[in-house]
């Protein structure tokens, strides 16, 4: 690959920029929207990104009705725990209906013949989609069955990964995996993956129960269910991070800020802002765990939301690659969250219930040139996550985010035609917002959430890259 291009897709400048809340613009999909671009793009055959919904506070989660389908250990179930979201399902829609959202239940599927039940399901349902429509499809773990049913609910991924690449108009598709047990702890997966908060990720493969508890706490307030709970956030005076603090508030929780002695004032800021506190630290520094640890301990009694959202590049083929640049984006980017979640959880301050979030990258799948030690250190996120995952006391989850191509101030200061490549390599042809990878966080964050453990979800709108 152009080594420009992984530049832009991991920008982060050293050079500080100003932050700016507002959206990003996306220039190229201003454009195409114009009478002349609209032109354009049918006699050019360009690529023309659909407009994504996202959510916004106050709404539905879902803006229409969802169709059911399938049959399987869920199926029973399913219209009540929809209906328990504040969200219309139906079996078959009324003529000129149209479907906001689809979930089938292939749980019931046992061999390889059994899956044409997708295919009688999902064709009808094709042409009969509203604008971003999103769509889960329902799953047993593979590695928990055996035989032909293992192999039939291993084919699930590959019909998932492919409806996102084709479904279009700014469409999503998840496949869930729900281990036996865990049935009645789909809802605040169900909540994320059918809203306008999955608006940026799609042909994600996720495990409800297959690692840890398979029973959640039920939430009792939809619209704040982090209330009273009490969220830790490094990196966040600034891009994702800031984006992670504001909707972590939103979900009522009060956020700790983390940031170094650079960013104190913008840090203040926003904590002032979300009515949070802050801690101005390098996470690197020797004394940084006990520091944090000590913190929530002294001020806030725990914590209950931990989110490694601090990270940094050097970038530099391994050839030229100096070993103070392979230091720092490792002690960054891995050891720090590793040590800082290893005092806090010796040291008790991790409530029970509490939630663990790395930040990975793409580039830690897929792989990228200039980047061996980044990805070295954003795989290392992914290990980080599976180390744990079966090892955590009291309920205790952790779970990992890979964003793809996030359109922040710095990446808009990449290069114009570099940008444009590296935004519309993906099934929706555009950048995901800093608010995509801080949604997904708030998912696995949620007390409903007690199930999904062990997983890393790429937020990255499906990008042609990788897995
Ligand atoms: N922007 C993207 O497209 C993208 C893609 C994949 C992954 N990521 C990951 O998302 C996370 C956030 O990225 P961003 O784009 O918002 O980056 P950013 O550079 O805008 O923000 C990173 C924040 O971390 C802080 N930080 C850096 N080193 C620190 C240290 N030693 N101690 C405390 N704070 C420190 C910085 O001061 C900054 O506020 C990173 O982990 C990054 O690797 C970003």
């Amino acid at each position: 690959m152009d080594t420009e291009l992984h530049t832009l897709l991991h920008v982060h400048t050293t050079r500080h920029v100003r932050r700016n809340r507002t959206a990003m613009s996306d220039r190229y999909q201003g454009f195409v929207s114009t009478p002349i671009g609209k032109l354009l793009v049918k006699n050019l055959g360009l690529p023309n990104p659909t407009r994504l919904e996202r959510w916004t506070e106050g709404a539905p989660l879902v803006d229409g009705t969802v169709v059911l389908g399938g049959e399987g250990r869920l199926f029973p179930t399913l219209p009540a725990t929809l209906d328990g979201l504040g969200i219309a399902s139906t079996q078959a829609l009324d003529e000129g209906q149209q479907a906001k959202g689809l979930v089938f239940d292939a749980t019931g599927i046992t061999d390889a013949a059994g899956l044409v039940a997708l295919q009688e399901f999902f064709t009808p349902l094709m042409r009969r989609l509203a604008s971003c429509p999103h769509v889960v499809v329902i799953g047993t773990p593979p590695e928990s069955v055996e035989g032909s049913e293992r192999v039939a609910q291993r084919a699930l991924e590959g019909f998932t990964r492919s409806l996102g690449k084709e479904i279009g108009r700014g469409g999503t598709v998840q496949l869930v995996y729900v281990a036996p047990e865990a049935e009645d702890s789909v809802d605040s997966t169900l909540a994320f993956f059918l809203s306008p908060k999955s608006a940026y990720v799609s042909g994600q493969v996720v495990r409800v129960g297959a690692h840890g508890p398979t029973r959640t706490a039920p939430v009792a307030d939809w619209t704040r269910p982090l209330a009273g709970k009490v969220a830790l956030v490094t990196g966040a005076s600034r891009g994702i991070g800031e984006e992670i603090a504001r909707v972590l508030h939103r979900d009522g929780a009060t956020v700790v800020g983390v940031d170094v002695p650079q960013a104190a004032s913008e840090l203040q800021a926003l904590m002032r802002e979300l009515d949070g506190d802050h801690l101005v630290l390098d996470i690197t520094a020797p004394d940084a765990p006990q520091r944090i640890a000590h913190h929530l301990r002294e001020h806030h009694g725990g914590v209950d939301v931990v989110v490694h959202n601090a990270g940094i590049t050097r970038d530099k083929k391994l050839a030229n690659m100096a070993v103070d640049r392979w230091n720092s984006v490792i002690a960054v980017n891995l050891t720090a969250p590793e040590l800082i979640t290893r005092e806090l959880l010796d040291a008790g301050v991790v409530n029970e219930g509490g939630r663990i979030v790395g930040v990975a990258s793409i580039a830690g799948i897929a792989g990228n040139v200039g980047q061996t030690n980044y990805a070295a250190s954003k795989a290392g996120v992914i290990g980080f996550v599976e180390s744990l995952r079966d090892d955590l006391p009291d309920g205790i989850t952790v779970n990992a985010v890979a964003p793809g191509f996030i359109i922040t101030q710095m990446t808009a200061a990449v290069p114009f035609a570099t940008r444009e490549v590296g935004q519309r390599l993906n099934a929706m042809a555009q950048g995901g917002l800093p608010v995509d990878v801080a949604e997904t966080i708030a998912w696995y964050a949620s007390p409903g959430s007690g199930a999904v453990n062990g997983n890393t979800v790429r937020v990255c709108g499906q990008m042609m890259l990788g897995a």
